[in-house]
Formats: C-alpha cells, sequence, structure tokens
C-alpha cells in the first residue's frame, strides 16, 4: 500500500516536472520580470556595475587591501535599483512589479556586502572570504530565478540555493 503511494507521488512529480519543461520554451522569450523598459535599464544599469564592483572587489581582498575593499563593498551595498534616478511612479510601479522573493534576495545581497564591508575593516580576511562567497551565491541564486532568458547557462527549473 504504501509502495502503491510512494509510485504515485512519483508519477505525479514526474508529470509536474514534464509540464515545466514544456512552458520552458515560453519563459525564456519574455523577461521574466514585468518591468517598463526604464525601470528595466535601471536594473541592468545596477547589475553592469555590481559586476564590475565585484570584478575590482575579488582583487582588493586578495591583495590584502582593506580599504578599497571596504569602499567597493559599500559602493555595492549602497547600489540599490531604488535609489536610483526614477520619480515616484516608477518607484511604485518596481515596488508592485518585484515578487517579494526577489525584494528578499535582492536585500540579502546588499546585506552580505555590507558584512564584507564591516569585515574588510575589521582586517577579517576569513569573513570577508565568507561574505564574498555569499555575494556569488547570490548572483547565480537570482539569475537561475528570474533572468534565464538572459542566462541561458542557467534552465528556467534550475535551482541554485538548496534551501
Ligand atoms: C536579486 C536578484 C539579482 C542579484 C542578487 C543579482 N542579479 Fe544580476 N540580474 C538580475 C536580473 C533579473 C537580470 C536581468 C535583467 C533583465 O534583462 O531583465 C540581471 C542581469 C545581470 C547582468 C546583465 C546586464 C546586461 O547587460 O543585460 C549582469 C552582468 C549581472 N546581472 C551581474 C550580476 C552579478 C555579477 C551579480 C552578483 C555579484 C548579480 N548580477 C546579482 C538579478 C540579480
Amino acid at each position: 500500500m504504501i509502495g502503491k503511494i510512494a509510485i504515485g507521488i512519483l508519477i505525479a512529480v514526474a508529470s509536474v516536472a514534464q509540464a515545466q519543461d514544456q512552458v520552458a520554451p515560453k519563459a525564456a522569450e519574455a523577461s521574466v520580470l514585468p518591468l517598463s523598459a526604464k525601470t528595466r535599464a535601471a536594473l541592468i544599469a545596477e547589475m553592469l556595475g555590481v559586476k564590475a564592483g565585484v570584478a575590482e572587489l575579488s582583487g582588493s581582498i586578495a591583495m590584502g587591501e582593506w580599504e578599497a575593499a571596504a569602499q567597493q563593498a559599500e559602493r555595492i551595498r549602497d547600489s540599490y535599483i531604488m535609489k536610483q534616478k526614477l520619480s515616484s511612479e516608477e518607484l511604485e510601479e518596481l515596488e508592485h512589479a518585484l515578487p517579494a522573493d526577489f525584494i528578499e534576495k535582492d536585500s540579502a545581497f546588499h546585506r552580505h556586502a555590507d558584512g564584507l564591508a564591516h569585515a574588510a575593516r575589521a582586517h577579517d580576511y576569513e569573513l570577508e572570504v565568507f561574505y564574498f562567497s555569499r555575494m556569488m551565491e547570490g548572483c547565480g541564486t537570482c539569475h537561475a530565478r528570474y533572468a534565464p532568458n538572459v542566462f541561458k547557462g542557467f534552465k528556467p527549473t534550475d535551482r541554485t540555493d538548496t534551501h
């Protein structure tokens, strides 16, 4: 009896997985987040800054340049899309358009940048590296879920987070 139930669950899981495979090509065409051209451009601008920022940051960490690392981490921390030059209507649009889970991932990312800045000021290399790895984890986890159309290496069903 238990065996039958287990098989039933397996079949159900398998068909859900199959259904997800079938909708995947659609997700690849449209942007995952319902943003206007302007707010999407603001997000992309933030991302390009973050990409350059973490490249610099990795060098400063490796070379023991504590103050430079702290400042670079603070710049990333402060690079919220919400703080860019957007009108109040556009900010409101963002607040409604972005899923709560996205906002949570974004703020976790900025929290980890803040942690890294503090670790750098404390000359704590191990803690810096810990926060750097959490930041990297944040990039891929968010991209796999919200930008698989941009980053084709992540399939829409990929989960890089384990929780
Ligand atoms: C909370 C979510 C989130 C986090 C965290 C995040 N990203 Fe992104 N990123 C996105 C989304 C969504 C897009 C796609 C935007 C679009 O085109 O619709 C994107 C796009 C990008 C792009 C492409 C910009 C372009 O030219 O189109 C780069 C580069 C990028 N991210 C780098 C990074 C790096 C590096 C990190 C980590 C250090 C990171 N992102 C962290 C959500 C995130």
